[in-house]
């Protein structure tokens, strides 16, 4: 490992396949659109993608149901789009990170069926968690556990004859059984598609649910400590996984770890473990200096500890887009309370989310943008019941909106839906008000300050500035963040009054400067405005 891997200082770009580009007009997105707008990535100034998970699923979980790891799923294209892909993304300096999802897979998954089929006290069922139901005629769940959707955390099966079988466990939708990493044959398994997919060129894997594989094998009640979340044996999978990745040139390991705790979060990061974890607090935080500023003290902190880049995300396929939360009185997040039901004032998330982008991409190491973030595109809050996807709409009877409001398809180009992203109907419907926020509207000549055109400046300057600077907090009065990197200081103001910048060449600035009439980036000096952030070049080179 050395310090200048890719990785620790990447801008990285999700990408939710069924929601990027429709090359085949029928409606979902696919390798084939991804392609067809590689070059637009390129010009935007990333380093890599991460595609959400591609495999043949019958998508109830939006494709965290994997029936195999080892192919393409027919509505995305074929494994040979998915090797020119990688091969076309490579050649315009792109790298590639794919999801892998070891938690659980599909129940379409051949052995699952093979599970089905074998019956129970079979070795095909040791992959799985099967157990016989408590009470009166095997009535009653194995135990109390609650699936993280919505519901029990188990399933009864049925038997060939039509009467009730074993039950089996599932963490998430009951179509998503969990395996059993106690089984040695699920660990040999994950290390072969490891390899698969290194072998086939991509740059790293992004791990789904990394904290919850390993479980209590006696399947306690749960009150008291998780018997499932974060226990100690799941490190010895990470091992396992770093062994097979030092195997192939600069491949990085990311977990998905929903973890409070830093010191927990750390034990990740160890030298034979994952190379990086998602920053979920910082994508938490609430728009406030103080709390940013702590989180982003705790963040560094445990990370120089481990030697770890840290990583800075706002958004994702999971939560709120954060032109919306930042709209919001409640500015936090989280996963168990997602509330639709406040006022979002989109002007003020706006401007917020523009100054949190300038703040996100000049903090030490890696950078994650979430597809449309770059367009400034909201939280769709109104989708029809009836079009909703997400499994924690339907299992929680709408109690918890869910997740579809942050995967309408890219508004592209044009004037009315699908805005270029189709030629079909879109899998989710999306406003007509993106009319304005389209790649081709935001990239207008006469729209110098649209959202777009301040990540194509900001990821720029990013990659010339800040790759290998050192990080230093400046003095700021209360509710201002403000820190030097290698010359360049970032000031980020988060209190209701307007602040003096330090005297030097504005490089970039999220909004207009008062004082300042021709609201352009180069002004140099003036006045920070309240929920604006600005790059100053302090020292001359
Ligand atoms: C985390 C993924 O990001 C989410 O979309 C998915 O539903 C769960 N893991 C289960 O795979």
């Amino acid at each position: 490992m050395t310090l200048s891997a890719w990785w620790r200082h990447a801008a990285i770009y999700e990408l939710y396949v069924q929601s990027f580009a429709d090359g085949d007009g029928d409606g979902i997105g696919d390798l084939a659109g991804v392609r067809a707008r590689l070059p637009y990535l390129a010009d935007l100034g990333i380093d890599a993608i991460w595609f959400s998970p591609w495999y043949p699923s019958p998508r109830s979980d939006a494709g965290y149901d994997v029936a195999d790891y080892r192919s393409i799923d027919p509505a995305f294209g074929t494994l040979a789009d998915a090797d020119a892909l990688i091969a076309e993304a490579h050649a315009l300096g792109i790298r590639t990170i794919i999801d892998v999802v070891p938690n659980h897979c599909s129940d379409r998954h051949r052995w699952f069926q093979a599970a089905l089929a074998a019956g129970s006290g079979s070795p095909e069922r040791e992959r799985f968690w099967f157990r016989p139901g408590r009470g009166p005629g095997g009535d009653l769940p194995p135990n109390d556990w609650r699936s993280i959707f919505g519901g029990p955390a188990w399933t009864r099966t049925t038997t060939p004859d039509g009467t009730p079988g074993e039950w089996y466990l599932h963490l998430f939708a009951p179509e998503q059984p969990d395996f059993n990493w106690a089984s040695p044959q699920v660990r040999q398994e994950f290390e072969d598609i490891l390899r698969f997919w290194f072998d086939r060129g991509v740059d790293g894997v992004r791990i789904d649910s990394a904290a919850l594989l390993t479980k209590d094998p006696a399947l306690p009640e749960s009150e008291g400590p998780s018997p499932y979340t974060d226990r100690d044996d799941v490190h010895d999978i990470y091992r396992a996984w770093r062994t097979v990745a030092d195997k192939y040139p600069d491949r990085v390991l990311i977990g998905e770890v929903w973890l409070p705790d830093a010191a927990r979060l750390a034990r990740y990061l160890r030298r034979d473990e994952l190379h990086t974890v998602f920053n979920f607090p910082y994508l938490c935080c609430p728009w406030d200096a103080a709390e940013l500023r702590a989180v982003i003290g705790s963040t560094l902190e445990f990370h120089a500890a481990a030697s770890a880049p840290p990583t800075w995300v706002l958004s994702n396929h999971d939560v709120d887009r954060h032109v919306s939360r930042y709209g919001r009185n409640d500015t936090s997040f989280g996963l168990d309370r997602r509330d639709h039901s406040q006022p979002v004032d989109l002007d003020l998330g706006t401007r917020r989310a523009r100054a949190a982008a300038l703040l996100t991409m000049a903090l030490p190491g890696a950078a994650y943008l979430y597809q449309g973030e770059e367009l400034g595109l909201w939280e769709v809050e109104d989708i029809p019941d009836e079009l909703r996807q997400d499994p924690i709409w339907h299992r929680t009877r709408g109690a918890d909106p869910g997740r579809d409001g942050s995967r309408v398809p890219l508004p592209w180009s044009g004037l009315e839906p699908p805005f270029g992203f189709t030629t079909g109907e879109p899998w989710l419907p999306q406003p007509k008000e993106w009319r304005e926020l389209t790649v081709e509207a935001q990239s207008a000549e006469a729209q110098p300050g649209s959202m777009l055109a301040l990540y194509r400046r900001a990821l720029r300057i990013r990659r010339a500035e800040f790759a290998a600077a050192a990080m230093t907090w400046l003095p700021a009065p209360g509710g201002v963040l403000a820190f030097d990197r290698g010359g360049v200081a970032c000031v980020v103001n988060l209190s209701p009054a307007p602040v003096e910048l330090p005297a030097g060449e504005i490089l970039l600035a999220s909004g207009p400067l008062s004082g300042d009439p021709v609201s352009g980036d180069r002004a140099s000096g003036g006045l920070l405005p309240p929920d604006t952030s600005a790059w100053v070049r302090t020292v001359s080179r």
